[in-house]
């Protein structure tokens, strides 16, 4: 791959589920170090896109490309050898385990092989969480007694483990109130400081304006438009999501053909 290309790359993805044709023909790049917001309304694919990318429901049709090379991601573990961590909208925190456990769930250091290694995950759980300014009453408390943008911090925290490259957020504000919304804002800016990719999926678009280098937008399965946050009102991005721009650009197209009818007809249809 060139040094500064995207580190992935979808093209011509399509995925249905029985009669709904939930993608068609979706491109998608993500560069190193780069938020891209996936928005879109309700239905429009995103989480289908993010499944997809995630091998959790490969596509049916499209290529995706890794650092420049194409690979089969056909289920979860293809997503994580190749570097992608997923963090879900209804995240799987175990709530009566603690923060340490909850880190480790699944990947638990042992000393010899047998007994955890309670110490050493401690250590590395005060780092992470540390290195990435999450701040937490403790790391011995059970998830259930910490605020949403906590628990949505430490799903997060936890998804680094794996040392990914990129990072897939279904909607991680979602039920979160304003300053819990920050604070995972917060993290997503560190994460991207720490040269990750983010694919972040939000229906606030004054979040999405806050933190993303590029927006980009699904409209029924398809892409609808991407945008610079910095140069695009946030007008410009609910017509895009909403078809409103499609609507005025096909009336003009209509008025347009209109008043090429005479050209058409001369010409017949091929
Ligand atoms: N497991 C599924 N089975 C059938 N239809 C699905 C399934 N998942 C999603 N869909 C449909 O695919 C379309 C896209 O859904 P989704 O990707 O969840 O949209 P979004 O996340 O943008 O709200 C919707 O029409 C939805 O009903
Ligand atoms: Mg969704």
């Amino acid at each position: 791959m060139t040094a500064d290309g995207p580190v992935l790359a979808l093209s011509g993805i399509s995925k249905r589920y029985g009669a709904v044709q939930a993608l068609s023909d979706v491109s998608l790049e993500v560069y190193p170090g780069e938020v891209v917001a996936l928005v879109g309304d309700n239905g429009a694919g995103k989480s289908t896109l993010i499944k997809v990318i995630a091998g959790v429901g490969p596509a049916d049709a499209g290529e995706i490309r890794w650092q420049g090379r194409p690979v089969g991601v056909s289920k979860p573990a293809d997503a994580v050898a190749l570097g992608i961590a997923t963090v879900y909208q209804d995240l799987a925190l175990c709530d009566n385990l603690d923060v340490v456990a909850n880190l480790f769930l699944g990947r638990e250091e042992t000393t010899s092989g047998i007994v955890l290694d309670e110490i050493a995950m401690e250590k590395k759980s005060r780092e992470l969480l540390a290195s990435l300014s999450v701040r937490l009453p403790s790391v011995r408390v059970p998830v259930a007694g910490l605020s949403g943008g906590q628990r949505q911090s430490v799903a997060i925290s936890r998804s680094l483990l794996g040392e990914p490259k990129i990072v897939l957020l279904d909607e991680p504000t979602a039920a979160l109130g304003v300053a819990q919304t920050a604070e995972v804002l917060d993290l997503v800016e560190r994460l991207k400081h720490r040269g990750l990719g983010v694919i972040l999926i939000s229906h606030n678009l004054a979040d999405v304006k806050a933190v993303a280098d590029r927006v980009v937008v699904l409209r029924l399965g398809r892409n609808a438009g991407q945008f610079d946050p910095d140069k695009t009102s946030q007008e410009e991005i609910v017509q895009a999501i909403t078809g409103a721009l499609d609507n005025a650009v096909s009336r003009r197209k209509a008025r347009a053909e209109g008043a090429a009818d005479d050209v058409d007809e001369a010409e017949g249809e091929a």
